[in-house]
């Protein structure tokens, strides 16, 4: 495992974009595993802004997201897909992207869909992460069983209510997920693990430095052998270069 302690979240987001960038550049038809979130926001502007000064080329990439909520169309704002395309994808010159149909009301139909499209374009070369408090990554909660591929999540009480704030009614909230399984996602080549901001700094720890279970399910990054975990002063106050 790499950990880069940058010293900002600015620093931090441009070390993710670069070494998205250099994944690009010795592989142009890259499979680019993308999340969604707060975390990334700044790594995509970065990528936007190299695409824009021509420095790199999306046209031959492939992306995969990791999850969308079941209900939620492409047009609606609190969807991934909206996210993905105003935050990165309508900003570049990128063809082959794909998510998990969130208006697929069948959820094995949505879920082998999905995994179909995972398997054919084979591991993912890149798979950038993000970490839940609760050391979720993708839709997987903790519990989620290590060998799951893409399924559907019924949302934790704690994240419908922090989802609150983007809806208008509380109806409105999506209550399930579907997402790539913890299998899928190991799967990847390499795995680029971004956290920021004090509020990470104790499960980036926990994950990190402390046993493997399921009820952290970022734990089982330890046993990846190509694990590039990028973080800034608060999140990695604890670890020392
Ligand atoms: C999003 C995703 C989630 C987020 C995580 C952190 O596609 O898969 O696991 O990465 O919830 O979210 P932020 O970045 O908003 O703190």
């Amino acid at each position: 495992m790499k950990i880069y302690k940058l010293k900002t979240e600015e620093d931090a987001s441009k070390k993710a974009s670069e070494i998205i960038i250099k994944t690009i550049k010795n592989k142009e038809d890259c499979v680019l595993g993308l999340a969604t979130g707060s975390t990334p926001l700044k790594t995509y502007q970065f990528l936007i802004d190299a695409y824009k000064n021509k420095k790199i080329d999306f046209s031959k990439v492939a992306a995969v997201n990791l999850d969308e909520y079941k209900g939620l169309s492409k047009d609606d704002p609190n969807s991934y897909s909206y996210f993905m395309d105003k935050h990165l994808f309508n900003q570049i010159n990128i063809k082959n992207t794909n998510i998990p149909d969130g208006m697929e009301k069948d959820p094995v139909k949505a879920c082998n869909t999905y995994q179909k499209t995972l398997n054919n374009l084979g591991p993912v070369d890149l798979q950038i992460l993000g970490i839940g408090l609760n050391g979720h990554i993708g839709f997987n909660e903790p519990g989620t069983d290590f060998n799951e591929e893409t399924h559907l999540v019924s949302l934790s009480k704690s994240t419908i209510s922090a989802n609150r704030r983007f809806f208008l009614k509380e109806e409105d909230v999506p209550k399930f997920a579907y997402t790539m399984g913890i299998k899928t996602i190991m799967k990847s080549k390499t795995i680029l693990l971004i956290a920021t901001g004090k509020n990470k700094k104790e499960i980036l720890k926990e994950s990190l430095t402390g046993p493997v279970t399921t009820n952290v399910p970022a734990s089982i990054l330890q046993t990846h052998e190509n694990v590039i975990v990028i973080g800034d002063s608060e999140s990695l106050e604890w670890y020392e270069d």
